[in-house]
């Protein structure tokens, strides 16, 4: 069964059970039945180029857009937005019921579970919260930390999971410090240096290390596993990981990881409603982290990852909705993803390595890479050459300026490999 059906029978079960009024289950029913039904992209086959044009129609993007962006914003697919929609409608139709009664909450429990799936992890280990950076806030506010630890990161870390560490640190008495990531040499590093890098890092006072697991500039898939046994064994007692671009991107399998913490932002590469996020904690890390929000006293939410999401009202119908963004990303599937995203890496690799104006910036090594490249036009200005692909071929991507000076693209699934020619060459006509 789907996410999305399992959603809508939880509907009208907890209405039922909260012995709701007829008309209201007529409106929940009427509800049911006008949503999506079965799966949004049966049998996805990520070589099928019909499968990737259907795939392309669910989404409302611009035609004349190219949107190779999808690392700093997703897109929603529109059966997802359909239904958000609907939950918005039944919302409404009696806030107080859906805002504060048990039916969104039980509902939510189903995408928790849905969400749970996905990572490989325990239901209880998981909250669902507003992004990646509410995760590191909860963290480096909560941690026990005292003066003379460090918390460590790499250049390569967003400072949605860097900047709580400096601001707090001054208040909480720990301090920080970065190391620089040799990004000019990505292209050459191997799993291996990459964990290297990390280790040699670590001090005796390094107490906390931070890792994106892809990260936002060159698209690192760090080898988390190598990274975090490694700090363990140099003495780490916390790894947290920055999961913003991994959730939705490669198939997870959380606590195989072995690291305490790993905060995520469905809004990127799950396709979910914007403001949300997820956040796992280790059983262990638990113990030891309060949560940030007090709405429930008591120690009733004590015990699971759900404490760190005592909000009091919240946006229900948003979080529903995750459900089904989960459900869309599942009728795709993470072999056929995956496969496309390969396809889809290769075709960018070949284009630029036999283009001698375009440089690729990102990690080659198999295990290293993802679906975030980066690739440098020779002479140009990488700022400017993004705002004149907007201009040219209607290209949206983020660009690094500075030494890096790179174009960041980020494609999805159904991006198609006429899109990124065009683009490449565009980029590639723009240069010396
Ligand atoms: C690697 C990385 N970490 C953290 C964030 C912050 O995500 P959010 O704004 O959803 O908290 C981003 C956003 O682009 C990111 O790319």
């Amino acid at each position: 069964m789907n996410g999305t059906q399992t959603t809508r029978r939880s509907f009208l079960r907890a209405l039922t059970a909260a012995g709701a009024a007829a008309p209201l289950l007529a409106r929940a029913e009427r509800l049911e039945a006008s949503l999506p039904h079965g799966s949004f992209a049966p049998r996805f086959d990520a070589g099928d180029p019909d499968a990737i044009r259907r795939l392309r129609s669910h989404y409302l993007l611009s035609d004349d857009l190219v949107y190779l962006n999808h690392a700093s914003i997703g897109t929603v697919p529109e059966p997802v937005i359909r239904a958000h929609a609907g939950y918005l409608e039944l919302c409404e139709s009696y806030p107080s019921l859906y805002v504060w009664g048990a039916v969104w909450r039980e509902v939510a429990e189903d995408v928790r579970r849905s969400a749970a799936d996905l990572l490989g992890c325990d239901v209880d280990d998981l909250a669902i919260t507003h992004n990646t950076t509410e995760g590191f806030n909860v963290l480096a506010h909560g941690l026990p930390l005292r003066p003379g630890d460090e918390v460590l990161f790499s250049s390569l870390n967003h400072a949605g999971a860097a900047v709580a560490w400096d601001v707090l640190k001054q208040r909480l008495g720990f301090s920080v410090r970065r190391f620089d990531f040799p990004v000019m040499r990505a292209a050459e590093l191997t799993p291996e240096e990459v964990v290297a890098l990390h280790a040699d890092a670590v001090r005796p006072e390094t107490r906390v290390l931070v890792v994106p697991h892809i990260d936002n500039m060159i698209g690192l898939n760090h080898p988390v596993r190598g990274i975090a046994d490694a700090a363990r064994a140099a003495g780490v007692e916390f790894v947290l990981v920055d999961g913003a671009q991994s959730a939705g991107m490669i198939p997870l399998d959380l606590p195989a990881l072995g690291v305490d913490a790993y905060a995520m932002s469905p809004h990127k590469w799950l396709q979910a409603p914007k403001g949300l996020g997820l956040f796992w904690v280790s059983p262990g890390t638990r113990t030891l982290l309060p949560r940030m929000w007090h709405k429930t006293a008591g120690t009733r939410l004590e015990g699971t990852a759900r404490k760190y999401e005592d909000y009091s009202t919240r946006a229900w119908p948003a979080v529903v909705a995750l459900g089904d963004a989960l459900a869309f990303q599942a009728s795709i599937g993470e072999a056929e993803k995956t496969r496309r995203y390969e396809a889809l890496w290769r075709h960018v690799r070949e284009r630029v390595e036999v283009d001698g104006r375009l440089r690729w910036r990102s990690p080659f090594a198999p295990g290293l890479r993802s679906m975030i490249v980066a690739v440098e036009v020779a002479g140009a200005e990488a700022p400017a050459v993004a705002r004149s692909l907007l201009d040219s071929v209607g290209a949206e991507m983020r660009a690094f300026g500075g030494s890096l000076n790179t174009l960041r693209l980020s494609p999805n699934v159904a991006t198609t490999e006429s899109e990124l020619d065009r683009v490449l060459e565009a980029a590639a006509s723009t240069g010396a």
